[in-house]
């Protein structure tokens, strides 16, 4: 982004002004440059406009704005289209309040599920995340405002999130937790990108060089404006050279002051200055200039259809579900006339209007002639006689033809905490499994920021359907969903795991002494369940419907040395319309690093009437088949097999076929350090150094060597040297200089060779 403000004449003091905000929810004019202040808002799920002169913890004073479905939610919809509908329809409140930057989307990682912002983030998954945050992002900046990408990076984690440090290999990081932000940044533009508060490898992310400028400017071609967290600078002057552009929120100007002495005393390239202005100045030509009003009825619409494509159907045995609008249908719990469909913190917002699925149910099922009684069951404040309430509940169960039930955690998912077990309240546990032998069918409904446990009742219900936060007019959606008017198309996003116990992080979340180590590495969610055969309640990628799938000829097509399409055909075998979501998935044990059993590589939602059949194609592209090689600092892809996988989701695989790839060759550089085995392997070394090896051996160590060919096994991973030490091999050194000097000269600058 090109500012068209002229900075040439600023003094310091000036330009030094733009880089922290006025307050907490603005930036500072520059009037001499006719550079306006803008304002800036939360969040990703609803405009949470507050007043510039607002403080930070004054969460419940933003005026009303639609509250739509939240990440967890929209990460279930599998769809770019509703991340996208969400997008755009932000960027319209958002215009029509003035606001210019609208901070979000989120897109790290769910690494356990116990993150208490988890209802914020969109997936475990990297490719799934980063497309939905890049739909979201285009569809609002399309709108006029910019977004903001958060929380760079590595912030998987509320517990010490001001000052842990994230301990992550970069394999890992580059192959789990930067991809998604990648591709937000790559592919959407977003106008800024908040850093996280957290450390990544010791270096808190505002003053992380290696992440804000070698990585996001340098390799992935950034040129808006990086903004901190709110309060995440330490050190306001390697902040700014690391690359941050924005301090939010603003401090009066002392830090400001802190970069005119750096620059006075010689410690602060002023260029570095100029820089970060130019960014902060170009923010401003963001600012709406006609202030239209949103459509907010148009937008309750749009947040309960885009609430109906995110909910996820489980569970439904005997085809339960939908219900008929003339059955008589008690609804239980407390979740059904007090919606829980957003969480706490800085996303929170002050919905225009709140549907709960009490009033929507009984809307539609008297209209048809039905029956609706409700009994809450339980209060969500803990009050009242248990038993007397799970009594009632229980006696309404009895007469009707089907039970209910809307559960969910006690307390919200917020910001500033983590989850401390997956767990249903006990009291709760106890009501749905007193109703399910009441009730002759039992349906319960979960409403939750991150996934519960369904150990303790799963097989007694009939069926369950994963409601998450779905936003204000999530209530509407699910009698929708219920009622059949919606055929529900959510899949999940995440793994539900059968124990806490079970989860790749759980020896290690959430850290000790100031660090989490990632030590699960790339396994994270259905990687590591897949890799290591463990068990899942429910895994990522799955969804039921009321129609049901085929999915069979699968073609897969080599379209480059490491590119392929697959085409696969799709049809509804049902009687209703309903939206498919492929998944494809590579599986591969190519290369030298461990590789997870599979990984989504592309997917695509679809919508299919009933008996419609459809060819499907979905491009892999290099990214679908590389690894992150650390020595080279380079995307590999290895020469091999690649199984291209269609899954139902990640544990259950429809269809495969199997494809070679020539890959790359990496030539690493020769030394004495490197082994015995990649001197022999080296394709233009290796045959001249069997030879010399041979010339060099005595007669005597010629027959032993013939003899001991297993021996070889044993020193094919000794470096050169010492295995030169220990044999007492002695390579005529002209000829072992010359082959250390080609083993180095013949390697291309990125040290990848094309086969
Ligand atoms: C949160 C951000 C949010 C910012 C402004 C911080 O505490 O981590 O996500 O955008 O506050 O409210």
């Amino acid at each position: 982004m090109n500012s068209r403000h002229h900075l040439g004449d600023l003094e310091l003091e000036q330009k030094a002004s733009l880089l922290s905000g006025h307050g907490f929810w603005a930036t500072k004019p520059v009037d001499a440059a006719g550079i306006p202040s803008i304002v800036l808002a939360d969040g990703p799920h609803g405009v949470r406009y507050l007043p510039p002169e607002a403080d930070h913890i004054g969460l419940g004073s933003a005026g009303p704005a639609t509250c739509f479905p939240p990440a967890v939610a929209v990460g279930s919809s599998w769809d770019p289209d509703v991340a996208a509908r969400v997008g755009a329809a932000l960027g319209r409140e958002a215009r029509a309040l003035g606001v210019s930057v609208v901070l979000g989307p989120g897109v790290n990682i769910k690494r356990t599920p116990l993150c208490g912002r988890n209802f914020e983030y969109y997936s475990e998954d990297p490719l799934l995340s980063g497309v939905l945050g890049a739909a979201h992002v285009r569809a609002l900046q399309s709108e006029g405002p910019g977004a903001s990408v958060k929380h760079f990076a590595a912030n998987n984690q509320e517990t010490e999130r001001m000052r842990i440090s994230a301990e992550v290999d970069e394999r890992t990081l580059r192959e789990i937790y930067l991809p998604a932000f990648e591709r937000v940044v790559t592919e959407a533009k977003p106008a800024t990108v908040m850093c996280s508060y957290n450390r990544v490898n010791g270096v808190y992310s505002a003053q992380n060089r290696w992440l804000l400028t070698d990585v996001l400017r340098e390799e992935w071609g950034f040129t808006g404006a990086v903004i901190s967290d709110w309060g995440a600078v330490h050190d306001r002057v390697a902040a700014l050279a690391a690359g941050l552009d924005l301090e939010m929120p603003g401090n009066n100007g002392a830090s400001d002051h802190q970069i005119v002495e750096a620059v006075v005393r010689g410690d602060l390239d002023p260029a570095l200055v100029d820089a970060s202005a130019r960014r902060v100045a170009a923010l401003s030509l963001l600012r709406p200039s006609a202030t239209d009003n949103a459509d907010l009825d148009a937008h309750h619409a749009l947040a309960r259809e885009l609430a109906g494509e995110c909910a996820v159907l489980l569970r439904n045995e005997r085809a339960v579900l939908p219900l008929s609008p003339t059955a008589s249908i008690a609804v239980i719990g407390a979740f059904a006339t007090q919606p829980r469909y957003q969480g706490g913190g800085s996303s929170h917002i002050t919905p225009t209007r709140l549907d709960s699925a009490l009033d929507a149910l009984r809307a539609q099922v008297v209209a048809a002639g039905g029956a609706v009684v409700h009994e809450p069951g339980f209060t969500l404040d803990g009050s009242g006689d248990v038993d007397a309430l799970r009594a009632a509940a229980v006696e309404v169960a009895r007469t009707a033809q089907v039970a209910v039930v809307f559960a969910g955690p006690d307390q919200d998912d917020s910001e500033g905490f983590d989850r401390e077990t997956l767990d249903l309240p006990a009291g709760q546990v106890e009501l749905i499994r007193a109703v399910a032998v009441a009730a002759p069918r039992t349906v319960v409904v979960l409403s939750n920021g991150g996934v519960v446990s369904m150990e303790d009742w799963h097989d007694e219900v009939d069926a369950i359907l994963e409601g998450w936060l779905l936003g204000q007019a999530g209530g509407a959606a699910l009698a929708d969903i219920l009622l059949g008017v919606i055929n529900p198309s959510g899949h999940l996003a995440e793994t539900i795991p059968l124990s806490l116990l079970d989860t790749p992080s759980y020896l290690t979340f959430p850290g000790e002494a100031g660090r989490a180590r990632y030590g699960e590495g790339v396994m994270v969610g259905y990687r590591y369940y897949e890799t290591v055969k463990r068990p899942v309640r429910y895994p990522f990628g799955h969804g039921l419907s009321y129609t049901t799938f085929m999915t069979d000829g699968l073609e897969v097509t080599v379209t480059g040395d490491d590119t392929a399409l697959a085409t696969v055909t799709v049809s509804n075998t049902g009687a209703r319309a309903g939206r498919h979501v492929v998944q494809v998935y590579v599986a591969t044990t190519a290369g030298p690093v461990r590789r997870p059993a599979r990984e989504l590589r592309a997917f695509k939602k679809v919508m299919l009437e009933p008996g419609e059949t459809r060819r499907v194609e979905l491009a892999l592209d290099r990214r679908a088949f590389a690894y992150y090689d650390v020595e080279t600092g380079r995307w590999i892809v290895a020469p091999g097999q690649y199984h291209i996988q269609v899954g139902h989701d990640a544990a259950h695989i429809a269809v495969e076929a199997i494809v070679t790839l020539p890959g790359d060759v990496l030539v690493r550089q020769l030394s004495l350090d490197s082994a015995l085995e990649e001197w022999i392997k080296h394709p233009v070394v290796g045959p001249m150094f069997i030879r010399s090896l041979r010339d060099s051996l005595s007669n005597e160590m010629r027959e032993q060597a013939e003899d001991a060919r297993d021996g070889l096994r044993m020193v094919a991973s000794m470096p050169l040297g010492k295995f030169l030490q220990f044999t007492g091999i002695a390579i005529a050194p002209d000829s072992l200089a010359s082959m250390l000097e080609l083993g180095q000269a013949d390697i291309p600058t990125d040290g990848v060779k094309r086969a």
